[in-house]
């Protein structure tokens, strides 16, 4: 431990407006808050549900260092041979052990070595093993390569969340929440100094349902009968949170959230 960065995390990335307002945005907010890490979850980024080689591809060439994932990893069938083989793309890492990818990985900018870690809350999800013990067994593997970690707690339950940031808190630089779409006021530095947001909120289509066209979503609610979800089109903005790392102590000294239209 012992270096200075800043993290640029930005949560789920819905459909293709999110794609393409991230892909608008992006260079502005590099230019005005210069990360050195760009975090996203790209969980959504495929018609709402999953991602595809291609737009991981397009991800990474646009700079982003890392992409985590969640619960709708495996929706489109062409990434698994990808998540196997790229070690910048994390599946949570409580998933079984013989489910295709990786929940963890180090990335390198200059002389900081961050350590990204995603996490499957277990509560309404059902990610195969527990977060809470997989939380401790990747921060015994990765301890001693790294300076900076970054956990991504991919999570429905607001207390599963702030009880992951607290069983962290002191042991890595950030716990930040994503899959409930929504951000949320919460950002503070824990007494630990571990930065702290219970959900990021998504990058995409505001006007909708957490991201789903929202007259779909209401025919569903009032008739109770089922229908095709499909990734809404109004009101782009992009949800992210940046986050200083303290170069004393491997943890943070700032958590910022950010919310940008288009
Ligand atoms: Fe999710
Ligand atoms: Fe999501």
């Amino acid at each position: 431990m012992g270096m200075s960065a800043k993290i640029l995390f930005i949560g789920d990335v819905v459909g293709g407006l999110g794609k393409r307002t991230l892909f608008a945005l992006l260079p502005s907010l590099r230019e005005r808050h210069e990360p050195d890490f760009v975090i996203v979850n790209g969980e959504n980024v495929a018609g709402g549900t999953g991602i595809t080689p291609r737009v991981a591809d397009q991800m990474f060439a646009a700079g982003v260092d890392v992409i985590t994932l969640g619960n709708h990893t495996y929706r489109q069938r062409e990434i698994y041979p990808y998540l196997d083989r790229e070690t910048r793309i994390l599946r949570p890492a409580n998933f079984l052990r013989r489910q295709p990818g990786h929940g963890s990985c180090v990335v390198t900018s200059g002389d900081v070595r961050l350590g990204v870690v995603s996490l499957s809350g277990n509560l309404f999800m059902d990610p195969g093993r527990p977060a809470f013990a997989e939380a401790d067994a990747a921060l015994s593997d990765l301890r001693n390569r790294i300076d900076h970690l970054l956990v991504d707690m991919h999570a429905e339950a607001t207390s599963e969340k702030v009880a992951m940031g607290w069983h962290l808190d002191g042991r890595v630089t950030a716990v930040l929440g994503t899959h409930t779409h929504i951000p949320t006021a919460d950002q503070r530095i824990l007494p630990g100094g571990t930065a702290y947001q219970t959900d990021v909120g998504m990058s995409g289509p505001y006007d909708s349902v957490i991201g789903v066209e929202k007259e779909l979503v209401l025919h569903r609610f009032l008739t109770g009968m089922p229908g095709k979800f499909e990734a809404a089109k109004g009101n782009p903005k992009m949800c992210a949170a940046l986050i200083e790392c303290d170069p004393n102590t491997g943890r943070a000294s700032s958590i910022q959230g950010i919310m940008l239209g288009e």
